[in-house]
């Protein structure tokens, strides 16, 4: 199911040939993640979402399930106008989202993206992606479970991707929120597709007493867009 190839904005034919192929397998295993969703999809014709499950990595030890094209090319360029240096991503699969981030840092002039990812056959092939990327500069790769490894963080955070299990989402937000420059951003993926799961993390972002001025973009259905603003 790949999509007709559209001009990109990273305009750099090493990074998107990488990015396409990637995108490319990820499509293949679109049916096997339909066959597993199908008990569940009527939550998602009844405007609920679908009910999140899955607190382990079982069936998605060798699943891409990465953000769209259009969130890649979103992201690279919100990274690009917020100068973004030090970028967060919880969640890193196989890399996908890591190479728009990280290509958005080499093009700002330098900086890293952490990824966070708890399979460590992921990280493996995440981290050879973004070499045959030429990116390997610019992210690290931390291994283990991200409330663990994002206990460290110490710089100024331009920008969190949460693209990790929903049910986690608020703690990590708690860990990360602390590091979040003011005018600094959360982009958060999946808020339609488990909208019951994110219902209360969503609820915190748009809460006008939080420090976040927050509303859910119609990108893949739901993608939460946060500023710090105080
Ligand atoms: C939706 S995928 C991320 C897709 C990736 N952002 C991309 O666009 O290619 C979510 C990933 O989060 C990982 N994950 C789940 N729980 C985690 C945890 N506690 N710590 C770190 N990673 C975790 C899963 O193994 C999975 O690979």
């Amino acid at each position: 199911m790949t999509k007709p190839a559209k001009p990109s904005a990273l305009h750099d034919a090493r990074i998107e040939a990488v990015l396409e192929r990637l995108h490319s397998e990820a499509d293949r295993q679109l049916g096997a993640l339909l066959f597993h969703y199908l008990p569940k999809l009527p939550g998602l014709f009844f405007g609920k979402g679908i009910q999140w499950d899955e607190t382990k990595t079982g069936f998605y030890r060798d699943k891409y399930i990465p953000i769209e094209r259009d969130q890649g090319e979103f992201l690279y360029l919100l990274a690009r106008s917020l100068n973004a240096k030090t970028m967060v991503e919880f969640g890193t699969s196989f890399g996908i989202s890591t190479i728009y981030l990280a290509t958005a840092v080499r093009d700002n002039g330098g900086g890293v993206v952490i990824g966070t990812e708890i399979v460590p056959e992921k990280v493996t092939q995440a981290r050879k992606n973004i070499a045959d990327a030429g990116l390997e500069t610019y992210a690290e790769i931390r291994e283990g479970d991200a409330l663990e490894t994002l206990k460290t963080l110490k710089q100024p955070i331009d920008l969190v991707l949460m693209d990790g299990w929903a049910n986690l989402a608020i703690e990590v937000l708690k860990l990360v929120d602390p590091h979040i420059r003011p005018g600094g951003v959360i982009v958060s993926d999946n808020v339609g597709t488990f909208k019951e799961a994110l219902q209360s993390y969503v609820a915190f972002l748009q809460n006008p007493a939080s420090r976040y001025r927050s509303s859910t973009l119609a990108l893949k259905g739901g993608t939460e867009f946060s500023v710090k603003v105080g």
